[in-house]
């Protein structure tokens, strides 16, 4: 394993260089993190101006599926890390460039590739790890999904194997919807619109997301640790709040560090895994898992000692890190509300006289109604309060389209 535990000087020929493909939110969080450690960053989007662009040392923009062009990137830069922040990359060229020896991918390429296509992780969760899951089928037809759909039953959910973010996915619930939802996923679809999964839809109590890090301990092995789990409220497959700690029976607890260590364990390297969980009483099923930072965990700039970002860089660098809390809290996002580019944002001061409170403003050159521009982040006493406060003070952002 390489892991240059010995920093460099930034912009000089001891450099310690991380290269992050995807720099949005959660990739500009990664980079100030690594900013404060001397780090030297590239950040790559497939925009100019992305928000991890504007903290960077050097900004590219590229086409990142496009495994000519991510390699002769990684060609001129020579990065000693390469770290993936989003599932849209050419991970096969990831692999083919780490198992050539010329790159060290975070955590591993096998993980960005295995994630970045739902039958891959599923096949592997399911299938070789034996956890549980909701069932499901796969299918490239309109034909093979109804079939996928009897097989499960209803109600199932419909998602296109390559997609994030909600996009393409709906519940249906019965026969007659499944051609409306066939259709909805090809055109929600990333890349191969032709492939969709069919879950049976999971009739949970709440939903967590497990942050797990796998980082090197005091005896210099990796070692896995958990932080406390987040819950989270998702609306049309997209995530609008999240808070720390969610409580959970004990049982259930272990049961998902469980589910956690062993699919981490599988994918390997170091760094932040979001393990994606459905819990009812003491039963968890495994949903998904990202092999880096979370969105749903940005609420742990708040609650934790250290962020999720600044455990994933730290982690990634070899270095030690600590998943304890500072204090109970939440998050709640704050949307574009218009289509329209270099939107500003009034009502922030009256955001931050709701106490206890704090905000992210992403930044994004371009705004959508339903696009992510900034997040609220509360901290209180209990998890209930400071749900309150967070949704206060991102009610109170609003933007607005300046007048030309
Ligand atoms: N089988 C299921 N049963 C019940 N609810 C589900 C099921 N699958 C998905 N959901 C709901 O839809 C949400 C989004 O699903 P999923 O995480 O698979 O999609 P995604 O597009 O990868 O989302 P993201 O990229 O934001 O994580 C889940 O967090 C959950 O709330
Ligand atoms: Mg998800």
């Amino acid at each position: 394993m390489t892991t240059s535990r010995t920093l460099g000087t930034p912009l000089s020929p001891s450099a310690t260089k991380v290269m992050l493909l995807g720099s949005g939110e959660l990739g500009k969080e990664v980079i100030i993190s690594l900013q404060r450690l001397g780090v030297e960053v590239i950040a790559v989007d497939r925009y100019p101006n992305a928000p991890g662009h504007q903290v960077a040392h050097r900004a590219h923009v590229i086409d990142m599926t496009d495994g000519a062009a991510l390699a002769a990137l990684i060609e001129l830069e020579q990065p000693d890390l390469v770290v993936p922040e989003i599932e849209a990359i050419a991970t096969g060229m990831l692999a083919e460039l780490e198992a050539a020896g010329k790159i060290t991918c975070i955590p591993t390429a096998r993980a960005a590739l295995l994630t970045m296509n739902r039958e891959g992780i599923r096949r592997l969760a399911a299938e070789e790890l034996g956890l549980a899951t909701s069932p499901y089928h796969f299918a490239s037809s309109l034909a093979e999904l109804e079939q996928g759909c009897a097989d499960v039953g209803f109600p199932c959910v419909i998602k296109p194997v390559m997609s994030s973010s909600g996009k393409g996915q709906s519940k249906v619930d019965g026969p007659s919807e499944v051609a409306a939802a066939w259709a909805y996923a090809a055109a929600g679809s990333r890349v191969d619109a032709g492939r969709v999964i069919v879950e049976g839809f999971i009739d949970f109590d709440y939903e967590i997301t497990l942050l797990t890090v796998r980082a090197i301990g005091a005896g210099g092995q990796v070692e896995t640790q958990f932080c406390e789990p987040i819950g989270h409220l998702q609306v049309h497959g997209d995530y609008v709040e999240s808070w720390q700690p969610q409580p959970m029976h004990p049982a259930a607890l272990q049961r998902a560090r469980d589910i956690a260590e062993k699919v981490t364990g599988n994918l390997g390297g170091l760094g932040v895994f979001g393990v994606e969980l459905f819990v009812k009483d003491d039963m968890v099923w495994f949903s998904e898992v990202s092999p880096r930072p979370h969105d749903t965990g940005m609420v742990t700039m708040s609650t934790q000692v250290q962020s999720e970002f600044e455990i994933h860089a730290k982690a990634v660098l070899g270095l030690p890190i600590t998943v304890a809390m500072r204090s109970p809290g939440a998050s709640a996002v704050i949307y574009g509300q218009h289509d329209a580019k270099g939107i500003a944002f009034e009502g922030v001061a009256e955001a931050l006289s709701v106490p206890g409170t704090d905000i992210r403003l992403f930044g994004k050159p371009e705004s959508f109604t339903r696009r992510r521009m900034g997040v609220a982040l509360a901290t209180a006493d209990d998890v209930d309060t400071a749900r309150t406060l967070a949704k206060a003070a991102a009610a109170k952002v609003k933007p607005v389209v300046p007048q030309a």
